[in-house]
């Protein structure tokens, strides 16, 4: 008898190289991908006996078409592309927690702070034009990194750029304690957090509680005397905590020297965004950390092997929560 079907499906996401890796783990089962665009063009037959779907930003329609379903598994760390489907099934949302992909976001998080503390910006702007002039960068441990968010990205960021020299602060939901690091929790510890940090940079995920959250209120509580000539913001975790406009005019008004962003309100980001055109930010485009098939494949087939086996899933998403 064939074991329980898995569909892939994505949105944007090449769906079908996602299946052919997990076809090489997962044998004796149905292994079904959707199109670029997310639909499933066979029969709703070849859909009954799918027990798990694994998915990025997936449509309602599709989803609405499992009746079997048992487990969604988002292929990346973060689920609101999940919960901003309607009328979500009611099963388990186990999200991805995996070390290629949190070194991956480490690596963006120190180079971009790295690229700050350097002074990028300005030694691109002297290449340009073809001049020769020494200004002289601060020393790491001048500087201080704030973090927001401090869960499986950020705390591995903040060790890292602890290593480096930077003096890392961090702010979360939950009071944390992390050798080395200076913490804050909550709504009452956030103007303290933002006061003395030279670099804000957030990995917080999407939700109705950070919905919007970096503006230039909050901006304006950065430290500007610090020794990069004002604050910057690395934003590598969602867009939508953040009010784009308010970036913009932050960083025309000197509130910001600098930023950093590879996620957006709307994405991909609007060739008329005034983003693009500001020579102190750098911008990539959801990019930080992407989801390797060949590393995060066997680790959803594993999960759903020692689930067949009656071992309980991993990295369960709590749904009131959203993250
Ligand atoms: P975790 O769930 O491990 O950590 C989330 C952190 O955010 C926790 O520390 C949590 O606090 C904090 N947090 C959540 N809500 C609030 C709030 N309202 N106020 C203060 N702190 C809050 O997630 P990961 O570290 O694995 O990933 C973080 C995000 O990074 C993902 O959700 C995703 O959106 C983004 N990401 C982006 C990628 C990219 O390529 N740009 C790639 C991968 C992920 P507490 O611990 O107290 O609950
Ligand atoms: C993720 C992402 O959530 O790539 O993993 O944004």
């Amino acid at each position: 008898m064939k074991k329980p079907a898995l569909l892939v499906a994505t949105t944007g996401w090449n769906a079908e190289t996602w299946a052919a890796r997990l076809r090489a783990r997962l044998s004796g089962r149905d292994i079904l991908a959707t199109d670029r665009a997310g639909l499933f063009q066979g029969p709703d037959a070849a859909l009954a006996p799918v027990h798990y779907v694994l998915v990025w930003k997936p449509l309602k329609e599709t989803l609405d078409r499992l009746h079997g379903l048992r487990v969604i598994f988002s292929l990346g760390a973060g689920v609101d592309h999940i919960f901003a489907v309607a009328r979500l099934p009611d099963v388990p949302v186990v999200r991805i927690v995996d070390a290629d992909l949190t070194k991956r976001m480490t690596e963006h998080v120190a180079w971009q702070c790295l690229d700050h503390l350097r002074l990028g910006a300005t030694y691109r702007r002297q290449q340009r034009d073809h001049r020769w002039r020494d200004v002289e960068p601060p020393a790491a441990r001048q500087v201080t990194v704030g973090i927001m968010g401090l869960g499986v990205m950020g705390t591995h960021a903040a060790d890292a750029l602890v290593r480096l020299g930077f003096n890392v602060r961090g702010w979360a939901r939950t009071k944390k304690a992390l050798e080395g690091i200076e913490t804050f929790a909550g709504e009452d510890g956030l103007a303290a957090f933002l006061a003395d940090t030279d670099i804000l940079v957030s990995l917080l995920p999407f939700t109705e509680g950070t919905r919007h959250l970096v503006d230039l209120t909050l901006l304006k509580k950065l430290r500007k005397s610090g020794p990069l000539g004002g604050a910057v913001f690395i934003n590598a975790g969602r867009g939508g905590t953040q009010v784009e406009e308010d970036i913009v005019a932050a960083l025309r008004d000197g509130t910001l020297s600098g930023a950093s962003l590879d996620v957006f309100e709307e994405e991909p980001l609007s060739p008329q965004s005034p983003l693009w055109d500001l020579d102190n930010v750098t911008i990539t485009p959801h990019v930080a950390a992407v989801s390797d098939p060949e590393a995060l494949a066997q680790q959803i087939a594993e999960q759903i092997e020692a689930l067949e086996r009656g071992e309980p899933l991993r990295n369960c998403v709590d749904p009131k929560r959203g993250y």
